[in-house]
């Protein structure tokens, strides 16, 4: 697990706010843990800037990212130093990984791959060290976390359909799981009949004391939910509740620095759709 020491502090905590750089206040022997967790950042420093607002104005003691930092948009380098001045776990995801290995760009599409290289001429070798040397699952207590699925994380299979989800259920050992990759929020919730039923998308949600969930965290910076606001969610352990975050951005401002990288037009316009 990558735990990231914090350099410099975005802000001062304010009265009853969290100070990102130290969330983990009360990181030991807390029975009622709080987390965020967010994924799919995916290079766009207006949405998560946005993102990091929001959450000054929650509390939480926890916080993790599920990979994709870098690919697509136009600011790798800010987001994942941002992120590196936060007392954050990050895992890595496949466009992380694919900044350093050839192979798997070619299941990847045109705008993906060339997302993928605009990031390898941003990023300083150390800095694709550090995405290379990521870890692709982590646990924490009773609490599993991933970018794509338990079941062979190297395969960066997307859960989206029940097969997938159900080979998935079949390796997660906790009760709650959270990943990303697909960029759709959701959760999926095995019962103890064998049955898979979706939990929702939006809002708090209650979790079942029975049976195990699949929480999919959805994107920060690349929403396919059709909403284009930007997306993570808070798990509260005491209440047993996840609510999911929508967060408007500067959406404008985020194209136009993706076009004035010369990243592909497409990669700007979906962020107006959510798709
Ligand atoms: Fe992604």
């Amino acid at each position: 697990m990558n735990s990231v020491t914090p350099s410099v502090g975005l802000e001062k905590p304010g009265s009853g706010l969290v100070d990102l750089s130290t969330p983990n206040l009360y990181r030991s022997g807390m029975a009622e843990e709080t987390w965020v967790v967010f994924s799919d950042i995916h290079s766009n420093l207006e949405a998560f800037q946005a993102v990091l607002a929001d959450m000054r104005t929650i509390r939480f003691h926890r916080m993790i990212c599920l990979g994709d930092v870098a690919g697509y948009a136009a600011s790798p380098k800010d987001c994942l130093d941002l992120l590196r001045t936060l007392e954050t776990d990050v895992l890595q995801g496949n466009h992380d990984f694919a900044v350093v290995d050839d192979e798997i760009l070619f299941d990847m599409s045109g705008p993906a791959v060339t997302g993928v290289r605009y990031a390898r001429e941003q990023l300083s070798a150390s800095r694709r060290d550090f995405l290379a040397a990521l870890p692709m699952v982590a646990t924490h207590g009773k609490l599993q976390f991933v970018h794509s699925s338990l079941d062979h994380p190297e395969a960066w299979t997307y859960l989206r359909r029940e097969p997938e989800i159900r080979a998935h259920f079949a390796v997660q050992t906790d009760p709650v799981c959270f990943c990303g990759h697909t960029h759709i929020p959701g959760v999926f919730h095995l019962g103890s009949g064998d049955e898979i039923r979706s939990l929702g998308a939006s809002g708090r949600i209650e979790l079942p004391r029975e049976g195990k969930v699949l929480i999919n965290a959805g994107s920060v910076g690349q929403p396919r939910d059709r909403n284009p606001d930007a997306c993570y969610v808070v798990y509260e352990k005491a209440a047993r509740t996840v609510e999911f975050r929508r967060v408007p951005y500067d959406i404008d401002a985020a194209k136009e620095r993706i076009i004035r990288a010369g990243l592909p037009k497409i990669t700007a316009e979906r962020l107006s759709f959510g798709k």
